[in-house]
């Protein structure tokens, strides 16, 4: 018998006994997931629905990435209609969405841009990383450059060199040792300065720790800095407005490529397209992936600015063309669901919307949040938000990470999905909020009022009902 032939809480349960039989789940503890049972059935909008009929906002939009929202049909109908036409052939040779797909991307930067496509966030920086070096081999054949330069509690993806990029100890710890390629500066993570700094004061010394670790590893060394403009994972990181453009006059010092990292910031996320255009600054080399499609389906690009695309232009015998290749690069289906993902972005003036929903959604937190003394600060750009919860704000010691999972249980509980920082004992208090940029006011609303019934649980559990 098909699952389908089956009755609804039949199906419900062959699921989750084939699942737990036979399926390796990423992050989650497996014991957990017995008890803790979701099989998501349906979505739309930014709400998703369990099989059991349960509902819940989604405020973390996935993983950081349906900017669009869940149930837009039509890009089914966009997949099908390419998958009739042509399914696939690589990338070697020219396909139509795929060439759509790089002059939409070119066309959001303002022109300047080449795009090597990839399947995930992880593939586009790792290509970036191979891009740089093999860039610094022609165009720097007397040096050796192949190190890059990326900050502690960055989150950059999850193969082993955008792990080692990577400055989470705790994803690493069980893979390590990493072939150390890749040096660690201190992040702007402005709330806890790493340098035990304050702004202004400080000077934004951790931009300039990039150029003291230029200097001491030796710029014949380094090929690239990787950057995330809004550091996401770690709990939702606002920069200086100095510190971006401070790190871009480094890297254009010393000829070492600027690689910033838009997989979560892209896409209208931040209130802008792209999270660096916040700042003025002109990436050498750009990972996007997860809003380019909104999810639907996975694919991704390394963009590259023109003066690195030259460097890659030969005769046959210079070998100077890319020297790697993925089977699914350049996917047309992908791209044509891209193509029409970034129309609906375009259309419908999410990354405009996002600033509006986002200044809303942050304004409400802040009144209502900041009421509790657990609440250490409410931060963030567009619909990119992290609340920092501490045991008292003179302190600012991390609350409890029990409790901080109780903030978790609770707002599920009543019908919302929101996100936790990863960036362990250090950084990991953080609840970070990434809805779809079309959530709407009433759902703001209901997200701020769990929320606020979470912190007042936490502090009183016995006094609010769950
Ligand atoms: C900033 C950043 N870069 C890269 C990645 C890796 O993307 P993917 O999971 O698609 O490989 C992520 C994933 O969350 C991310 O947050």
């Amino acid at each position: 018998m098909t699952l389908t032939n089956l009755p609804d809480p039949e199906i419900r349960a062959r699921v989750v006994k084939q699942d737990l039989a036979t399926v390796l789940h990423p992050l989650v503890q497996h014991r957990a997931l017995e008890q803790n049972q979701m099989v998501i059935t349906g979505a739309q909008g930014s709400t998703i629905t369990d099989h059991d009929g349960t509902s819940y906002l989604d405020a973390m939009a996935g993983l950081w990435c349906v900017n669009i929202g869940y149930g837009r049909t039509e890009l089914a109908q966009v997949a099908a209609e390419q998958m009739e036409r042509i399914a696939y052939y690589p990338h070697t040779a020219m396909n139509l969405p795929a060439a759509q797909l790089g002059e939409q991307l070119n066309n959001l930067m303002g022109g300047g841009y080449h795009s090597y496509f990839v399947n995930s966030g992880s593939e586009a920086n790792e290509a970036g990383f191979k891009v740089a070096r093999q860039y610094a081999k022609h165009e720097f054949p007397d040096d050796f450059r192949f190190k890059t330069i990326s900050r502690y509690y960055a989150y950059h993806g999850t193969t082993l060199a955008t792990l080692a990029a990577g400055g989470m100890g705790d994803r690493k710890g069980k893979f390590e040792p990493f072939a150390g390629e890749f040096v660690h500066v201190p992040a702007p993570t402005c709330y806890r300065c790493p340098l035990g700094l304050e702004y202004p004061t400080c000077g934004v010394a951790c931009a300039k720790a990039i150029e003291t670790t230029i200097l001491a590893e030796g710029p014949a060394s380094v090929a690239e800095v990787i950057v995330e403009p809004i550091m996401s994972g770690v709990g939702v990181a606002v920069p200086p407005d100095e510190y971006h453009p401070m790190v871009e006059a480094i890297c254009r010092k010393y000829d070492v490529l600027l690689h910033v990292d838009e997989v979560i910031n892209g896409f209208g996320r931040t209130g802008k397209m792209f999270g660096h255009q916040h700042y003025g600054i002109s990436p050498d080399i750009m990972a996007v992936a997860k809003g380019i499609v909104s999810a639907y389906v996975p694919i991704a690009a390394t963009m590259v600015k023109n003066k690195v695309f030259d460097s890659f232009l030969g005769e046959d015998a210079d070998a100077r063309q890319v020297m790697q290749v993925n089977t699914y690069g350049g996917h047309p289906v992908a791209a044509a669901v891209a193509v029409r993902n970034i129309e609906i972005l375009l259309e419908e003036n999410l990354p405009q919307r996002a600033t509006e929903m986002g200044n809303y959604l942050m304004q409400g937190l802040t009144d209502r949040l900041m009421r509790h003394a657990v609440c250490g600060q409410v931060r963030g750009k567009g619909l990119l938000v992290g609340i920092e919860l501490v045991t008292d704000r003179a302190s600012k010691t991390q609350l409890d990470s029990k409790l901080v999972g109780s903030v978790l249980s609770f707002c599920r509980k009543n019908g919302v999905i929101v996100g936790r920082s990863g960036g362990g004992a250090r950084h990991s208090n953080v609840i970070v909020l990434s809805p779809p940029l079309i959530i709407t006011r009433s759902e703001c609303d209901m997200l701020i009022d769990v929320l606020d019934r979470a912190l007042a649980f936490v502090v009183n559990p016995i006094s609010v009902a769950i």
